[in-house]
């Protein structure tokens, strides 16, 4: 878009949109920093750091080394290749919290794109029926048991969406196996179930309190699959982000997504 088209699509969008202070030098700023941030996202060294996370001892090292050199956490490409290699796990690009710290999520999880995810916990099932339920002397680390002991059973894997938003001190307990794309968790929640796509969920156990658009809007949203792209090509459509979704604006973003895809992947790489 254009500098022009911005000030236009700026002062279209009325009051109360947070941009309406930006100039277009300021946008075109925004704008070289969303590529700087895709192009930086895998360093030079990113093949020989995956492999070198393999050595033990160096693993902390080279996960501060990745995030240095690739922007942190929210676009390290290096972080994702070390969980999915390494620990069996797939998470998408611009999420932060714990999930991108590899081996954090049992093998077989995976988390989407565009995650707030940081404080879920992912809790482990205790042999609650044995005498002694300390983890010594059911984990197979110490050697009493063995590989696949069922007095101990680990956690499952789960399935985060994109686009998930969990508060804080969140609780996964293992009979919740997945979370649907746009689910919104709130402070302090307890997951006992799986959570429903777009839905917001709260308490203990945690209950759908509401959904976070109309239906028409959800179709919509999902149709658009925003979530799928680099975030150098979704500030082209900034306002359709930061503002309340419409149906109108929805249809304009679903028209926009059906363009050939670059998906992140593509992208980013
Ligand atoms: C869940 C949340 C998103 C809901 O926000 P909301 O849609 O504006 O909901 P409201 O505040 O209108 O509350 C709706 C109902 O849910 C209840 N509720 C809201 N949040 C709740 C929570 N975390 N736990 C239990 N109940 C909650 C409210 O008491 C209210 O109940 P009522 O209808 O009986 O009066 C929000 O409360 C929340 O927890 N946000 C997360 C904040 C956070 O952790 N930030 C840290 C960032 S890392």
């Amino acid at each position: 878009m254009s500098a022009t088209a911005y000030t236009d699509r700026v002062a279209a969008t009325g009051s109360g949109n947070p941009l309406r202070s930006l100039s277009a030098e300021e946008y075109r700023r925004v704008k070289r920093r969303a590529r700087q941030i895709d192009a930086r996202s895998r360093c030079a060294f990113s093949n020989s750091l995956v492999q070198l996370y393999g050595v033990r001892a160096f693993r902390g090292a080279v996960i501060d080394l990745a995030m240095k050199l690739e922007g942190g956490r929210y676009f390290s490409r290096t972080l994702r290749e070390i969980s999915r290699v390494h620990h069996d796990v797939q998470v998408g690009m611009y999420t932060y919290g714990r999930s991108t710290l590899p081996g954090y999520y049992p093998p077989g999880s995976s988390v989407g794109n565009f995650g707030s995810i940081g404080t879920t916990l992912v809790s482990h099932r205790l042999p609650s029926g044995c005498p002694a339920q300390h983890p010594l002397f059911h984990d197979p680390k110490l050697g009493l048991v063995a590989e696949k002991s069922s007095s101990y059973v680990a956690r499952p894997p789960i399935e985060v969406g994109h686009d998930v938003y969990s508060g804080f001190d969140v609780i996964t307990l293992p009979t919740c196996r997945r979370i649907g794309d746009g689910a919104v968790i709130g402070t302090s929640a307890v997951l006992t179930e799986d959570v429903p796509p777009y839905s917001i969920v709260a308490g203990f156990p945690a209950r759908v309190i509401r959904k976070r658009f109309s239906e028409e809007v959800e179709a919509l949203v999902r149709e658009s699959e925003w979530f799928l792209r680099p975030i150098s090509e979704l500030v082209e459509e900034f306002d359709c982000f930061i503002n309340p979704a419409s149906v109108q604006m929805m249809n304009r973003l679903v028209s926009v997504m059906s363009r050939p895809p670059s998906p992140i992947e593509a992208a980013a790489s």
